[in-house]
């Protein structure tokens, strides 16, 4: 057996599979955010450790057979949080998390010192307010004097993972994330390292995600009942694990995820490609690949505040039942889905929403439509991107809430041109973790030959000829209303 631990936003995830890459346990256990000020966010990373600890025990406890029959442990992590450590590895201060955005002086910064173009050379992404980089800086400029005290950095799972082992690396998929990892070398740039005056041994040894790094400790076996012989492997940045876990392994195959925000995520071969920094583009958890990733912020949330300001009373099912008697189209009106600004490709964090087409027979159906259309051209945005930029995609695998409901799969495939998978397990990052440990102890030849085996399919849905010459226009018209619609809010 082994066991994927997925350090969420609001919860970690714990899942026991076996060797067929069944989940025979699932434990959850959640923890609060911290937001002491408008557009912070952070978390303790104490909470994290005593979490999954607890959650491990747990695990152990309802697992009937014997605990030394779990082999390996690797993890899945929130991307980018600062996890600050003093010369004891001992945290100087909460992390500040993927989702905190009060380091947007700290961005302009790295552009008016690194260069816009050549961060884009270096790193291949442009300077976001989520990222690690910008919060590094934030500390230094606010907290002099814990800074002073730091003798690393790490990200959220590989504190967790030094908790566990003692053993304290970085590992490629997340530090792709800090914009201080060099895409063309795979190693710390200390180029950027020098112009932003940040000391590079902050930076710790990088490792891959299948790697090894050690086993648990005599303090972290004797709290959970795991075998002190339990290897423990890096683990992955949630995306990339989620890549894993839904066998986006090769070229052509890209993953649509569709939780409160939405994610579009490609698989990549190299890392010499120029996207502009229209999109995101990390190291994979897979060896010597990458992904590409765009970011729709008001995916599900755009349903569910639908759903809370017009049908409060209603079950997500039936509201969205009656969206299959409405045409493709949504007969005649249109949604953008900016209800929180827009990531891909826009980088705008002040446009919004809009139903545009309103006609006095529409009904409530129709706005469902709309929206859930909407939703869709915004990730088609980001599939648009790719494919612009020469990418082949041959299948989509949907996770998340685009998969609850036919009709909406259906929408993907139209609206995406191109057929639409959805596997018969939801747990993409938990189950990328399990993968990884069970590739890294050696039970298969690469993580494709374990995704043959873990990973079943549900249905195949093929997109409708004259539904994708629809929305072909459609598409065209939704392009073009963020020009009209951006100076609104000025
Ligand atoms: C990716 C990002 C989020 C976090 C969520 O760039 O910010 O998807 O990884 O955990």
């Amino acid at each position: 057996h082994v066991i994927g631990v997925d350090l969420g936003t609001s919860a970690v995830k714990l899942l026991l599979v076996n060797p067929k890459g069944d989940i025979i346990q699932e434990i959850s256990k959640p923890y609060p955010l911290i937001q002491e000020h408008n557009g912070y966010s952070e978390q303790d990373p104490q909470v994290w450790v005593d979490q999954t600890i607890s959650g491990l025990s747990e695990l152990v406890q309802k697992f009937d057979g014997d605990p030394d029959d779990i082999e390996g442990i690797s993890f899945s992590g929130q991307m980018h949080g600062l996890v600050l450590l003093d010369d004891n590895n001992e945290v100087l201060r909460n992390a500040i998390l993927w989702n905190d955005t009060r380091t947007s002086s700290q961005c302009e910064q790295i552009y008016n010192l690194v260069g816009e173009e050549r961060l884009l050379e270096i790193t291949k992404n442009p300077a976001l307010e989520g990222f690690t980089l910008p919060k590094i800086l934030w500390v230094k400029e606010h907290e002099p004097e814990t800074f002073a005290k730091a003798n690393s950095f790490v990200l959220p799972k590989d504190y967790l993972r030094y908790k566990l082992t003692d053993e304290l690396h970085m590992e490629y998929s997340d530090a792709a994330g800090t914009l201080l990892l060099d895409m063309n070398s795979n190693n710390w740039s200390d180029e950027i390292c020098e112009v932003l005056d940040i000391d590079r041994s902050l930076c710790p040894p990088l490792v891959a995600s299948h790697e090894k790094v050690g086993s648990l400790t005599n303090e972290i076996s004797s709290a959970t009942g795991l075998s002190v012989n339990t290897q423990v492997f890096a683990g992955g940045a949630d995306n990339a694990c989620g890549a894993i876990g839904s066998g986006v392994l090769e070229d052509g195959k890209t993953l649509c995820s569709i939780g409160t925000s939405g994610v579009v995520l490609s698989y990549e071969s190299s890392n010499d490609k120029d996207f502009g920094g229209k999109v995101h583009y990390f190291n994979h958890g897979a060896p010597n690949a990458y992904y590409t990733m765009g970011v729709t912020l008001a995916a599900g949330y755009s349903l569910g505040w639908f759903k809370d300001v017009f049908a409060k009373e209603e079950s997500f099912e039936d509201l969205v039942a009656g969206v299959g008697s409405v045409p493709p189209g949504a007969n005649g009106l249109l949604f953008t889905p900016y209800l929180v600004g827009e990531r891909t490709p826009h980088a705008d964090a002040s446009i919004r929403a809009s139903f545009i087409g309103m006609d006095g027979s529409h009904v409530r159906k129709d706005f469902v439509r709309a929206v859930m259309e909407g939703i869709t051209f915004s990730l088609n945005e980001s599939i648009d991107l790719f494919r612009k930029n020469g990418k082949k995609i041959d299948t989509i695998v949907s996770t998340g809430g685009g998969t609850k409901d036919d009709n909406w799969l259906q929408i993907q495939a139209d609206i995406f041109d191109v057929e639409v998978v959805k596997l018969s397990s939801e747990q993409g990052p938990g189950m990328g973790a399990a993968m990884l440990a069970a590739y890294g102890s050696g039970w298969f030849e690469s993580l494709q030959e374990c995704a043959e085996e873990f990973l079943k399919l549900d249905k195949t849905i093929q997109p409708i000829k004259e539904n994708v010459e629809k929305y072909k226009g459609l598409f065209g018209l939704y392009q073009e209303v963020y020009e009209q619609t951006n100076k609104l809010n000025e």
